[in-house]
């Protein structure tokens, strides 16, 4: 088992994340995406499903194939075809993990499965003693665990860990819970299931709510140590928790969550973000944090100020730090002459040769016509001024 400081970064990016989007990935495509992944030290990369298609059996089986250092995994439901033919993907792999999973809540048991608690059980225990054939290495989830009574949840993870789980994943399936009620659900589990330390507990947050990485750091926070997340925060509807947000918030406030650590080398996340929304077609809001086009821009003049002076009054985290080449100051109307100063520097402009005073009141002239004011703007600003005085 991992150190008890370490939190497993699982990657669904390949099987929540690709199932959510309008058009799947090629072969290549995937195996593109989980070496990128690698890479980005992700510990464990779902793969896929691959009793769904022959398209993913045979993605996961190349995946499988190639993955050095990240451990590949396949989906399969609690059903025993599934579990074989996600071993079969996946066996080229010198380690794997088979994810096995069936629905706990009274909803989905009543309304989807149409069984009885004990049905599932019974399907979830049988399951794993499958997965357990063919591999030490067998998570376990409890779909819309969020959603289902604590007696119940306890009861199946009991039962899976008995039966041979080696990582319990705890899903907000449908993003519903809040974070002291979902750091409630892992402290119940942590106390009550017997044996819970023989597994890892993991957590898979959807965000429906908006609540997907505040629940999966409270939960690590309440001993959890395996986090599931996507790239860019795809995934069902609202997405998956965003890789990129419990990596860095890990990283940079450890201490408050902890003092735990993840694997993931931060440098390599802006260019892992890039090519997966470029391969998905899946664009990133430029507010994302951490990967949106606008999450190291400064705006407001107050903010530029303070950015020059000292860029920590405003930026918790640098740009470099992700692997972005820096931080933009964009020029416009809020924008001050010390700003303004600063980029005609950057051009090549001697501060004697213009008049800052001059120079300025121009500028917001333009930028409140124009909004945004680009460098060659500025250029023309000092040109047309110089014709001006010549006249
Ligand atoms: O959201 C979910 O519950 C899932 C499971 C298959 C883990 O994606
Ligand atoms: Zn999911």
């Amino acid at each position: 088992m991992a150190s008890q400081d370490r939190v497993i970064i699982f990657d669904t990016t390949l099987r929540d994340g690709e199932q959510a989007l309008p058009q799947s990935l090629s072969e290549r495509q995937k195996l593109q995406i989980a070496l990128a992944l690698e890479e980005l030290g992700v510990d464990v990369i779902e793969a896929g499903f691959p009793v769904s298609s022959q398209g993913d059996f045979e993605s996961v089986q190349l995946i499988a194939r190639t993955l050095k250092h990240a451990v590949p995994c396949g989906l399969s439901r609690a059903v025993i075809k599934d579990i074989d033919v996600a071993a079969q993907a996946l066996k080229a792999a010198e380690h794997f993990r088979i994810h096995t999973f069936i629905a706990t809540s009274s909803i989905h048991v009543k309304d989807k499965l149409r069984k009885t608690f004990d049905d599932v059980l019974a399907m979830g225990v049988a399951a794993v003693k499958q997965a357990r054939k063919y591999t030490d290495d067998v998570e376990f989830s409890c779909e819309d665990a969020g959603r289902t009574p604590i007696d119940q949840l306890c009861r199946m993870i009991e039962e899976a860990i008995k039966a041979g789980a080696t990582t319990i994943n705890i899903p907000d399936t449908v993003g519903y819970t809040v974070p002291t009620e979902f750091g409630g659900i892992i402290t119940q589990v942590m106390n009550r299931v017997p044996n819970v330390d023989k597994a890892v507990i993991s957590v898979h947050c959807h965000n429906d709510l908006g609540m997907a990485t505040a629940n999966s750091l409270t939960a690590v926070q309440m001993g959890a140590r395996q986090i599931e997340c996507c790239v860019n925060g795809l995934g069902e509807r609202a997405g998956n928790c965003s890789l990129e947000e419990v990596a860095m918030a890990i990283k940079l406030r450890s201490k408050i969550l902890g003092g735990v650590e993840t694997g993931i080398i931060a440098k390599n996340i802006a260019r892992t973000s890039a090519l997966v929304s470029k391969i998905c077609h899946e664009p990133v809001p430029s507010h994302k944090a951490i990967v949106g086009s606008n999450a190291f821009s400064h705006s407001s003049g107050i903010h530029q100020d303070g950015v020059l002076k000292n860029r920590e009054t405003y930026e918790i985290l640098t740009p470099e730090s992700v692997g972005f080449s820096g931080n933009t100051m964009l020029m416009t109307a809020r924008s001050g002459r010390h700003m303004i100063r600063e980029c005609l520097r950057k051009l090549g402009y001697a501060d004697d040769e213009y008049d800052l005073n001059d120079i300025y009141a121009r500028f917001l002239k333009l930028a409140d016509r124009k909004g945004q004011v680009f460098d060659y703007d500025l250029e023309s600003l000092i040109f047309f001024t110089k014709l001006d005085e010549e006249d």
